[in-house]
């Protein structure tokens, strides 16, 4: 399975901070946005990842992550000219993906909590079509909303409603098969100009080939939209962080937890980081595992 992060678009609920700078580079507590994102990705097996993001933005990347040696990691990149709407991402992606499946975590999404790995692994299993996720809020209707039937069959979804409903929302994390590209390509553009993800989900329904999986309430799903979100999201990392001494989203630790780097490659990556808490938490993994 292959994976991609849409790290690109205007950001315009965090303007002026995205004037100068990507939004995905952000830091969230303590590392950039992106790394949560990622870390989804790499919870659920994936190594090879094509981010995708504004010309301005993409070198930023590039050089951050590289080829994703330091990972034991496969990074590709590619530039989205205009934010043309989430599903655009598989036409840019085509080539990427081939005949395979894949997943796509939108940059500014960050998921946490208990069995999340068996979550991701799961809904990665998948055979064909495509999986998304709901997940109970006080307030969807800034979001894609699924509709249950009684039986919890799948009605419908929206993209933003006025008047929501359920309290479902989608995340900004979707599993797809390898008809994905050819599906974004029929797409057309919405009122609002986009080439919808709701709309390639409904493609998807429509052929009865759509899966949701909800998420509990011991799951955190949390929004760096605006400049509230963000500090909720900081705040709620940092807490969870000096509570229990473990990371959110420390991508070497995953990397080196999924035996794609080994404890040598490890220790090069903390050496010139002891300064740092940071540095002296990847050091503290070793013998860990
Ligand atoms: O966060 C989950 C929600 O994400 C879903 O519930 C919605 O169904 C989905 O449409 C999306 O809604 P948003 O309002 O959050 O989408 P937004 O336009 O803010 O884009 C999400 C991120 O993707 C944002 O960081 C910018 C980036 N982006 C967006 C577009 C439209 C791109 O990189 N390219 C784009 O073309």
């Amino acid at each position: 399975m292959k994976g991609i992060i849409l790290a690109g678009g205007s950001g315009t609920r965090l303007y002026p901070i995205t004037k100068a700078l990507s939004k995905q580079m952000v830091p969230v507590f303590d590392k950039p946005m992106i790394y949560y994102p990622l870390s989804t990705l790499m919870l659920a097996g994936i190594r090879e990842v094509l981010i995708i993001s504004t010309a301005r933005d993409l070198p930023g990347f590039i050089e951050l992550f590289g080829r994703g040696d330091a990972l034991g990691m496969q990074f590709e990149y590619a530039v989205q000219e205009e934010p043309n709407g989430l599903a655009e991402a598989f036409i840019i992606g085509k080539n990427f993906i081939k005949d395979d499946k894949v997943a796509m975590v939108l940059g500014d999404n960050i998921f946490w909590g208990q069995g999340l790995t068996g979550n991701l692994k799961k809904a990665g299993s998948f055979e064909k079509g495509a999986v998304i996720f709901g997940y109970y809020v006080q307030d969807p209707s800034a979001y894609g909303v699924v509709e249950f039937s009684a039986s919890g069959s799948v009605l419908s979804i929206e993209e933003k409603p006025v008047k929501p409903k359920s309290n479902y929302a989608v995340p900004g994390l979707y599993f797809y098969d390898e008809t994905v590209s050819e599906r974004a390509l029929a797409l057309k553009p919405s009122d609002r100009g986009e080439l919808e993800i709701t709309d390639l989900n409904l493609n998807y329904l429509k052929d009865n080939q759509l899966t949701v999986n909800l998420l509990g309430r011991g799951m955190a799903w949390l929004d760096t939209g605006n400049p509230d979100s963000m500090l909720d999201a900081c705040n709620f990392v940092a807490a969870v962080q000096k509570r229990q001494g473990s990371y959110i989203a420390c991508i070497e630790e995953i990397a080196y937890l999924n035996n794609w780097i080994s404890e040598e490659q490890l220790i090069r990556l903390a050496e010139p980081l002891l300064k740092t808490q940071y540095g002296r938490y990847l050091k503290s993994l070793i013998h860990h595992k």
